[in-house]
């Protein structure tokens, strides 16, 4: 007689009784294993970072949206609602497996893998029969049916048991994560959530796993259209961060105040979304996900036209302010080398402390090779590296700023005082548009 996995898992996941892993305790894993054990589901972290698994383990968090008070009475509870572990051999005891490992680019623009092959196989090696695997990292149209399915299967044919077939042995699904750092009124639970299963039963197993957590489930009709759909969100907001950002540009030449122009365009109840025009864009999904089209779209010799643009425009930014920051400097008779500039936020953008891709750190660049004396605070950010130099926050913002020949905000944290940074300092730059005028 043949297991009947699917109504085993609908039972298990209906009753919050399934146990769960997370592979990838970062940004996006982490909320979502909290989400899952504060709803009753038992919970073990995956991370291939000891020090992360550990404090997770130590009920510390290092994810600022995570407080470490929701942590504690997961890992302290009796029996452990949420633990982490180094080790795949934990996915044994398991019923879900959901994937939120990181998707870079590499050096060429190109989708870097490699940690989603690492986690598909490490799971292929490990998973018991009847499992759910859902993939969360963002990726190209494909990935799951394409890179994911195979290396479940192939899996089960090394291990010399029998094939085991998707939709009846084991069960696969893409839900992009859409998770919004730094936002409190949208949250893991209360966002839709798309998902595509790759068979019927996949798509019941799958959808029935968020509907226990997340308030709306949108399903579609395979991985590859969730795939898509989140790649469709994020090149919808590089391409319009491009164009407003070009706007401020032609506003500038034009002589009008662009701000002014958006909060007027804004009052159209219909037909117009206000973007807002900034230092470039930053974080690991704006500046990325696109070109994972976009490398699709070449391996099938297309061309994705908006996507590249929206990226020459969006990556010239940071050009274009350092270019205000000597003109600005020009203007009160001081060279841009060897005068000081405080850079106000390194952050990709308002109340995180996740610089990665951040247009900060361009502009710090730019500003360096042009000789300046670059200084820098972030509430949320104590020091980084950039391209090998340390760069330690200036411990005393007001006399950072009484020190500095001119300013550049480049994150708009809540937590500075415009008016206060605006009166104790000589001269500004402002990218976020925060200075009161
Ligand atoms: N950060 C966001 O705002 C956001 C939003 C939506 C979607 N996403 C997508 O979610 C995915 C994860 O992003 P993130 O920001 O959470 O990344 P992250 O770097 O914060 O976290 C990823 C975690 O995965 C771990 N990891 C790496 N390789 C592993 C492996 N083989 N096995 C187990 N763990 C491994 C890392 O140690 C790290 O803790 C990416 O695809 C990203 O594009 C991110």
């Amino acid at each position: 007689m043949t297991t009947d996995y699917k109504q085993l898992l609908l039972d298990k996941l209906t009753a919050h009784c399934a146990t769960v892993a997370v592979i990838g305790l970062g940004y996006v894993g982490l909320p979502l294993a909290v989400l899952f054990a504060e709803k009753g589901f038992k919970v073990i972290g995956v991370d291939v970072d000891a020090a992360r698994v550990a404090a997770v383990n130590a009920g510390e968090s290092y994810i600022l949206d995570v407080p470490s008070a929701r942590l504690q009475p997961l890992v302290h509870h009796q029996p452990a609602r949420l633990r982490a572990d180094t080790d795949y051999a934990v996915l044994a005891e398991c019923d879900v497996a959901i994937i939120c490992v990181p998707t870079p680019l590499n050096k060429t623009r190109d989708p870097d893998v490699r940690y989603l092959i690492a986690a598909g196989e490490a799971i292929a090696r490990h998973m018991p029969a009847g499992m759910l695997v859902v993939l969360e990292s963002t990726t190209y149209p494909g990935t799951t049916q394409d890179l994911l399915l195979p290396m479940l299967q192939e899996a089960t044919v090394a291990a010399t048991l029998p094939h085991w077939e998707v939709g009846r042995d084991f069960f696969l699904a893409f839900s992009p994560e859409r998770i919004d750092p730094g936002r409190t009124d949208w949250t893991v639970e209360t966002t839709p959530k798309v998902v595509g299963g790759m068979t019927p039963a996949c798509q019941e197993v799958a959808t029935t796993l968020y509907a226990q957590v997340v308030r709306r489930i949108v399903p579609v009709s395979s991985p590859a259209a969730a795939e898509m759909t989140k790649l469709l969100e994020n090149t919808f907001r590089a391409v319009n961060i491009a164009l407003v950002n070009e706007i401020a540009i032609m506003c500038d030449k034009l002589g009008l105040d662009v701000w002014e122009v958006i909060e007027a365009a804004a009052t159209k109840p219909y037909g117009f979304m206000k973007f807002t025009p900034g230092p470039g864009v930053g974080g690991h999904c704006i500046p990325l996900d696109p070109h994972y089209l976009s490398w699709k779209l070449k391996t099938l010799n297309y061309n994705a036209r908006f996507i590249q643009l929206a990226g020459e425009v969006n990556s010239e930014m940071p050009r274009y302010w350092v270019e205000k920051v000597r003109d600005a400097l020009n203007e009160v008779g001081k060279p841009l080398k060897g005068s000081r500039v405080l850079v106000l936020g390194v952050a990709y953008k308002k109340d995180v402390d996740d610089v990665r891709e951040s247009p900060a750190l361009d502009i710090i660049e730019l500003l360096r090779e042009k000789g300046a004396d670059v200084r820098y605070h972030d509430p949320y950010v104590p020091a980084f590296a950039l391209n090998g130099i340390a760069f330690r926050r200036e411990a005393d913002l007001d006399r950072a700023l009484a020190e500095a020949d001119c300013v550049i905000i480049t994150t708009d944290h809540s937590a500075y005082d415009w008016a206060t940074i605006a009166r104790r300092a000589a001269l500004i730059v402002d990218t976020r548009h925060v200075i009161p005028t």
